[in-house]
């Protein structure tokens, strides 16, 4: 029988650089598709890689029709802060390019008779809370509530995770409908491998690689703005316990997940407890803050615990003791 094969979309953005070796180590055969060239270190997990949009479904068929892939990531997108600048671009590329890539693995799924496990990263963009105190009093928000996005990034989401579960639970003939849809709402996620670019939850990751540098730093939201966080090795292990879960253990086709919910006052703490000289200041763009403030505090993630075991490795003290700080240390040392 032939290797498994995964499709990862956006493999060169910050997740795709932890869940192609991830997947490699899982035994799949990886191709690949981004805008960009594919780097070195990526580019060696890659049975094929394509330079291309994901709106060019010609290629995108092309790659699907070559290697049929029965698990997908679909990474690629314009991230929120990005999505408010180019709404436009953003509806065409996060919503446009995700149904025709899961119309493509419809019809693959059809070709082949096999359905097509559809991996999507929603995210905490999903919810909408009017003000700030409703922000404080909602406490952890579970996946039904406050789904009213007022950004470009998280109506585009939201409205994916719909058409997702709309193709997964439609058969548009007899039986199999052919794609099978998970998707995680990932909360802002820290690497020590790359720097952030795009968010909005970025602010707790630049300060953090800024601190390393010795460069002095302008966050972008208030002292008390408080967001979910976990690292991009945790978020990818989750991703991936989601990609092999049974499908009778889930009771639901889109999850919470978090690990920590610092202020951004508290990341500055804790930035500063592993490097005193750190210059952090607190300098509020209001469009950004906006978007900050909208989304909830912290979000409840029994489900994922419960379904399929969910289990962040890092609390905030081990994200910055044990794996942030000694990989910046060694990176930023050596000139990187
Ligand atoms: N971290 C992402 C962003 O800030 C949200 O999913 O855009």
């Amino acid at each position: 029988m032939s290797a498994k094969t995964a499709l990862v979309t956006g493999a060169v953005g910050e997740m795709g650089h932890q869940l192609l070796p991830a997947l490699a180590t899982a035994g799949y055969e990886i191709v690949a598709l981004d805008l960009a060239v594919l780097p070195a270190e990526l580019i060696r997990y890659c049975k094929e890689s394509v330079e291309t949009s994901i709106t060019e479904t010609g290629r995108v068929r092309g790659l699907l029709e070559r290697h049929r892939p029965e698990l997908v990531f679909h990474l690629a997108a314009l991230l929120s802060a990005s999505a408010e600048r180019k709404p436009s671009l953003a509806h065409k590329v996060n919503v446009g390019g995700t149904v025709a890539l899961i119309q493509l693995c419809q019809e693959q799924a059809r070709a082949t008779g096999r359905s097509v496990r559809f991996m999507f990263p929603s995210s905490i963009a999903v919810y909408g809370l009017p003000d700030q105190a409703t922000k404080e009093a909602a406490g952890e928000v579970r996946e039904h509530q406050w789904t009213q996005p007022t950004g470009m990034y998280g109506c585009n989401k939201l409205y994916c995770e719909l058409l997702g579960t709309y193709y997964s639970t439609h058969a548009l003939h007899q039986g199999d409908s052919g794609i099978d849809f998970r998707a995680i709402r990932f909360p802002g996620l820290i690497s020590a491998e790359t720097v952030p670019n795009g968010g909005t939850s970025d602010y707790g990751p630049e300060m953090i690689h800024a601190a390393a540098r010795s460069l002095a730093y302008s966050c972008f939201v208030r002292e008390d703005s408080r967001l979910p966080f976990m690292t991009m090795p945790d978020a990818v292990d989750g991703f991936m316990k989601l990609a092999c879960a049974d499908e009778r253990s889930l009771s639901t086709r889109v999850y919470n997940i978090k690990a920590f919910s610092p202020t951004a006052g508290q990341f500055r703490d804790k930035v500063l407890e592993y490097f005193p000289r750190a210059d952090i200041r607190f300098e509020p763009v209001a469009a950004r803050q906006m978007i900050v403030d909208s989304w909830p505090a912290d979000v409840n993630d029994d489900r994922a615990r419960t379904d399929w075991g969910l289990n962040p490795q890092h609390d905030f003290d081990s994200t910055m003791g044990d794996y942030v700080v000694p990989a910046l240390r060694k990176r930023y040392l050596a000139g990187d």
